[in-house]
């Protein structure tokens, strides 16, 4: 617990998104340390291993977008025990995001609240900096996601190409992608969650995607979307079946919340921007719950949202997430969350009698769906 006691307070002394530049810089020159670190924080045991679809994480636990946008250090990132990882967000075009400051820390209430909007180097320096990693074997060894956002200066008539743009560029590079259309922090992108605009970019990718890989010879990748919590579960409904309607693999559920303020204790509470961790974390569950009961668990779900220790973790997959994502929680809880998670896990899924991970998934949308109310709203 040094980081809580040591290195925490002393990080969160300095301004929070100086301090996570220089942690991300550190990190890109501690590759060397990759298999000592690997050694310490990765948990193995084949009952957290994850299928979905192609993509097999060796557990569940995910860093979520956000943490490293520009794929600065994704491997020495892997090597803190994660079962597969996200970078990015990246757009088509290179942009400086918002005006700073734009992240701030609530520690009295477990949260951060960031506005950063978006802010990367773009497809074209990203997919050349991956280029690079996967030349001197720096990528990292498990399944790698590229998440994608909309360019702030293209209007939504013009986000399908923009969305085309950087998913082809970056398409050698992702083992999987995640369209996110659900940042609070670009404006007007939540517009795509709408069913129409959502069909209008899903189905044009998704044929993107197929014809990427049949020119490559390799199957199509799988593709998610990650959706926000600030909706009402019919909004929900329309997403998944556009989702099922283009066959996506699956949805990431949830991006931060842009409106949930209630009774959060920090003066950073007042500042506009996406709100992660625990505030959120009983929300997110219950969007894991209604998209996992409405699918009847058809469809793989990531849940993420306020994940900081085991039981929140068990919690996401019990509502019926196969696997799931942190950013904040491990701001908070320190480079050996993962490490107790994962081990955490396999005592609760000791406790509970299961032989493995994928037994647990649904188990408590399930026992609502017993009750009768499995139906679609
Ligand atoms: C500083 C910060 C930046 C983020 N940037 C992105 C992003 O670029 N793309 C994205 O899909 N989600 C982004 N997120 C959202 C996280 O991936 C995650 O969905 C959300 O924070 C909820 O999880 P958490 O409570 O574990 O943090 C960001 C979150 C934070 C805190």
């Amino acid at each position: 617990m040094l980081y809580k006691s040591l290195v925490r307070p002393l990080l969160f002394r300095k301004d929070a998104e100086r301090s996570h530049e220089q942690i991300l810089a550190l990190l890109s020159h501690l590759e060397f340390l990759y298999g000592s670190l690997n050694d310490f924080y990765r948990v193995k045991d084949d009952r957290l291993r994850v299928q979905i679809g192609p993509l097999t994480f060796p557990n569940p636990v995910g860093l979520a977008a956000g943490f490293d946008k520009n794929a600065v250090a994704p491997k020495a990132l892997s090597a803190f025990g994660f079962g597969f990882m996200e970078i990015g967000a990246v757009t088509a075009q290179a942009q400086p995001g918002n005006p700073k400051p734009r992240l701030y820390r609530l520690p009295e209430d477990h949260a951060l609240i960031n506005r950063l909007g978006f802010n990367n180097k773009g497809a074209e320096a990203i997919a050349l900096k991956l280029e690079r990693l996967r030349a001197r074997s720096a990528m990292p060894e498990v399944p790698l996601g590229i998440n994608i956002g909309r360019s702030k200066i293209v209007e939504t008539k013009d986000a399908v190409a923009d969305f085309l743009a950087a998913f082809e560029r970056l398409f050698p590079y992702g083992d999987f992608f995640t369209l996110n259309v659900s940042s609070p922090n670009t404006p007007n992108l939540r517009d795509l969650q709408g069913e129409t605009l959502l069909r209008e970019l899903l189905a044009p990718v998704q044929e993107k995607n197929r014809a990427l890989a049949t020119r490559a010879k390799i199957d199509s990748k799988p593709l998610f979307v990650k959706i926000a919590p600030d909706m009402e579960f019919s909004q929900v409904d329309a997403i998944i079946d556009v989702v099922e309607a283009v066959k996506l693999t699956g949805i990431i559920a949830t991006n931060a919340t842009a409106f949930m303020r209630e009774g959060l204790k920090s003066p950073a509470g007042r500042e506009p921007g996406g709100l992660s961790g625990r505030p959120i974390t009983k929300v997110v569950t219950s969007f894991v719950s209604h998209i996992f009961q409405v699918t009847q668990g058809r469809l793989p779900i990531i849940g993420v949202g306020g994940i900081f220790n085991a039981e929140d973790a068990y919690d996401k997959i019990k509502a019926g997430a196969s696997a799931v994502q942190i950013y904040t929680g491990w701001v908070y809880e320190g480079p050996g969350a993962v490490k107790r998670i994962n081990r955490g896990l396999l005592s609760l899924l000791e406790r509970d009698g299961l032989k493995h991970l994928s037994d647990a998934v649904g188990m408590e949308s399930r026992s609502t769906n017993q009750a009768g109310s499995y139906k679609r709203s």
